[in-house]
This record gives structure tokens, C-alpha cells and sequence, in this order.
């Protein structure tokens, strides 16, 4: 059985206040014991929220990492930082980072094994935009991403994986895949996983779907078969909307 992975995107919002009291509520009123909760608050935050959650199981993730130890990488932050505050997870491949700031398959691989040798558990975002999905590419394009970015990773390492599949068309715009849509790529995902580490790693590793998730439309993709939890940008930064979406 997997256990479903819940984890809130904030990305470049909130200030400390309304993120202290917006965590402080998700801790005391999240009830669902068999979900795992995480929260991937702006990593200026972390030791802050870091210290509210310390006593509970709302696990923390940073939203990006450089793949280098240290060096002239001005504006970056290592795996070694996010291990110093206690960062469970780390999203990468988000498609913001790859539309806006650049990153590639290659550069997203390179943190994937840096995050895996540091002990933290990456959160590997893949989806294709409108145009490839109207075009039939879809499973291409996913599969470019997913088999590029986890090139090198054990069978092993596989399984401190997260996958996110993110159609970057239902990002942030109220669109949905449908939860029929949205499993048919998830069970794509699998599929891949198993040709390449097998069975047992493919029924163990875990696979969320991203976009638009809201509490009307959360428990009908959380009970697709092959869909493992969600990746809630909007609806994770107000209290009620994420704390509907994790006890569904
Ligand atoms: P929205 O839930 O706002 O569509 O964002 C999804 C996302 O990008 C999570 O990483």
C-alpha cells in the first residue's frame, strides 16, 4: 500500500505571519493519520515553519536546491543549507523553474542525485503544456522528462522518489485534468517506472498529480487508482481549502 503523499506548493507567497498561522492551523487540524503532509514553504521560512511543525507530522520541503556543494553560485542554496534546517523534501523540475528560469531535463537530473546523496527526498515535477497535448505528445514529452531526469538513479533511490505529474496547462488556471486523464499519464509514469526498475519498485514509488487541485475536485483524483496524493499550488495557501484537500 502506498501512502498518500499531500504537499502544498506555496511558491513565492505568504509573508512569515500569515505562514505561521496558516501552519500552526494545518498542524492542529489535520486529521487523517494515513496521509503524509507536507509543506514546500519559501526557504526563507523554513527554520521558522521548521519549529511549528517539529512536534508533529507535517514534514517540511524547499522548493528548489542547486545541484554543486558550494561555490559562486550567487542566490543559491545547497542540499548541505536545507539539510542545516531540517528540510524533508525538495520539489525540482517544477515547470516554473523549467519555463522561466531555464532548467533542463540535465541541470534537474543533476539535483535529483544531489538531493538523493544528501538524504533528501526530491519531489520530481514532469508535464507537458497545451500545444504537446493537443498535438498527441504527451506521453513522449513525459517520458523525455521523467526517463532524462531520473538517468544514473538506482532501483533503490528510486524509491525516495516523489513523482509529480503537472500538466503545465492546468496549472495555476482552474483547469483540471480529468481524473481519467490525469491517472491515464500517472499509469503511464508507472509503466515506465516498472520497464525500467521493475515491478516491485513501480508499485512502491509514488506518483501525485499537480494543477488546479481544489477541495471540490480533490477526492475524486485522489481516488484514481495509480494517483498518489497532489501537488496543491493556489488551495494550500488558505488554511480550510488545504486542510479539505489532505483530510478527503
Ligand atoms: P495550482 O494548484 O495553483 O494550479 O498549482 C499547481 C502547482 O504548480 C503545484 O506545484
Amino acid at each position: 500500500m502506498r501512502t498518500p503523499i499531500i504537499a502544498g506548493n506555496w511558491k513565492m507567497n505568504m509573508n512569515l505571519e500569515n505562514a505561521t498561522k496558516l501552519v500552526e492551523k494545518i498542524k492542529s487540524e489535520a486529521t487523517k493519520t494515513d496521509v503524509e503532509i507536507v509543506v514546500c514553504c519559501p526557504s526563507i521560512y523554513i527554520s521558522e515553519i521548521k519549529k511549528i511543525v517539529a512536534d508533529s507530522k507535517v514534514k517540511i520541503g524547499a522548493q528548489n536546491m542547486h545541484w554543486a556543494d558550494s561555490g559562486a553560485f550567487t542566490g543559491e542554496i545547497s542540499a548541505d543549507m536545507l539539510n542545516d534546517i531540517g528540510v524533508d523534501y525538495v520539489i525540482l523540475g517544477h515547470s516554473e523553474r523549467r519555463q522561466i528560469f531555464g532548467e533542463t531535463n540535465e541541470v534537474v537530473n543533476k539535483k535529483i542525485k544531489k538531493a538523493i546523496k544528501k538524504k533528501i527526498k526530491p519531489i520530481l515535477c514532469v508535464g507537458e503544456t497545451l500545444e504537446e497535448r493537443e498535438e498527441g505528445r504527451t506521453h513522449d514529452v513525459v517520458k523525455k522528462q521523467v526517463e532524462s531526469c531520473l538517468n544514473g538513479i538506482s532501483a533503490e533511490d528510486m524509491l525516495e522518489i516523489v513523482i509529480a505529474y503537472e500538466p503545465i496547462w492546468a496549472i495555476g488556471t482552474g483547469k483540471t485534468a480529468s481524473s481519467k486523464d490525469a491517472n491515464d499519464v500517472v499509469s503511464f509514469i508507472r509503466g515506465l517506472i516498472d520497464k525500467n526498475y521493475g515491478e516491485k519498485v513501480s508499485d512502491a514509488v509514488r506518483i501525485q498529480y499537480g494543477g488546479s487541485v481544489k477541495p471540490n475536485n480533490a477526492t475524486e483524483i485522489m481516488n484514481e487508482y495509480d494517483i498518489d496524493g497532489a501537488l496543491v499550488g493556489g488551495a494550500s495557501l488558505d488554511a480550510e481549502s488545504f486542510l479539505a484537500i489532505v483530510n478527503f
